[in-house]
């Protein structure tokens, strides 16, 4: 088994690592980025049963992992292949989304998962939640977790979350089309503010390698897949996307380590 992920603040990584651990602890797990793409296909067709996992974005699938799977059709003919999704609170058919790409370039869909984590967005104040809630979310969200290993291990069944047909209509008139035009492609949204100071963390860690440090300062390249990995942990809060100003950083290790800020 081989588990493929894409995280921005760390949670689609934690709730792969925690489903993959208990279904069979010798599997791979890789992130997914522009600089071990050759990796990651190379891994994919030694596999025969794959985890694909990433945040939900608009009840859709981060552009970039799209952008793999359109570049890449030829490594999925035969896989087996669990879609899985996190997402801050209403997905539809986050995990179907990927699942109709995969089916359509030969992939077996075994099943879909979709769980809700903390909200990554943390440039809308609207989406904040105490600390406190983040916690209970993250702790429901393992003992989800933990309950449908159970069930794999035990029955061999796996979740069908958000690939029904049902699914694929709330996602689409729920969410989808309404927010398409953001997410058909990367976004040169990306703001970067005169806070700034040239420190090069955000450039080193973007997985869209979209960052660069030009003259003492970060510059986007109009690449961005939203994944809001370089806002919630720029040390000067100096990014922002969706919205204009950053009100805290959302990180999972912040929530599950006191320590962390
Ligand atoms: C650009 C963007 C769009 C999002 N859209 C949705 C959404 O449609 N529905 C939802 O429930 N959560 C949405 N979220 C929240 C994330 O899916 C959720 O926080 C996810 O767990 C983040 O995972 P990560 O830490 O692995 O990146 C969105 C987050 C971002 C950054
Ligand atoms: S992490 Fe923040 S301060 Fe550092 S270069 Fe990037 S935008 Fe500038
Ligand atoms: S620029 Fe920031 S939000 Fe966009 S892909 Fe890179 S790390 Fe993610």
């Amino acid at each position: 088994m081989l588990g493929i992920y894409r995280s921005g603040t760390g949670n689609t990584r934690h709730c792969i690592t925690k489903l993959l651990g208990l279904l069979d602890p010798d599997a791979e797990l890789l992130m997914l980025s522009l600089a071990n793409e050759n990796q990651v296909i190379e891994k994919i067709r030694q596999n025969d049963t794959i985890i694909l996992a990433y945040p939900t974005q608009f009840s859709n699938v981060p552009f970039m992992v799209r952008d793999f799977i359109h570049r890449n059709p030829d490594i999925w003919s035969g896989k087996k292949v669990l879609c899985m999704t996190t997402m801050g609170a209403f997905s539809g058919d986050g995990a179907g989304c990927s699942a109709r790409l995969l089916k359509k370039r030969g992939a077996e869909i075994i099943g879909g998962l979709q769980i809700r984590m903390p909200d990554a967005v943390c440039d809308s104040k609207l989406l904040k939640k105490p600390r406190e809630e983040n916690q209970k979310i993250i702790r429901e969200a393992g003992e989800k977790i933990e309950r449908i290993a159970k069930v794999i291990l035990k029955d061999g069944k796996y979740p069908k979350e958000g690939i029904s047909f049902p699914a694929h209509l709330i996602g689409l008139f729920g969410q989808r089309l309404w927010f398409y035009g953001k997410t058909n492609g990367y976004s040169k949204k990306l703001k970067i503010s005169d806070a700034c100071v040239g420190c090069g963390l955000c450039s080193k860690n973007c997985p869209m390698k979209n960052l660069k440090i030009q003259e003492g300062r970060a510059v986007s390249k109009g690449r961005c897949t939203m994944c809001y990995q370089c806002i919630s942990t720029c040390p000067k809060q100096a990014i922002t996307l969706l919205g204009k100003e950053v009100w805290e950083q959302c990180r999972f290790e912040k929530y599950v380590n006191q320590n962390v800020k």
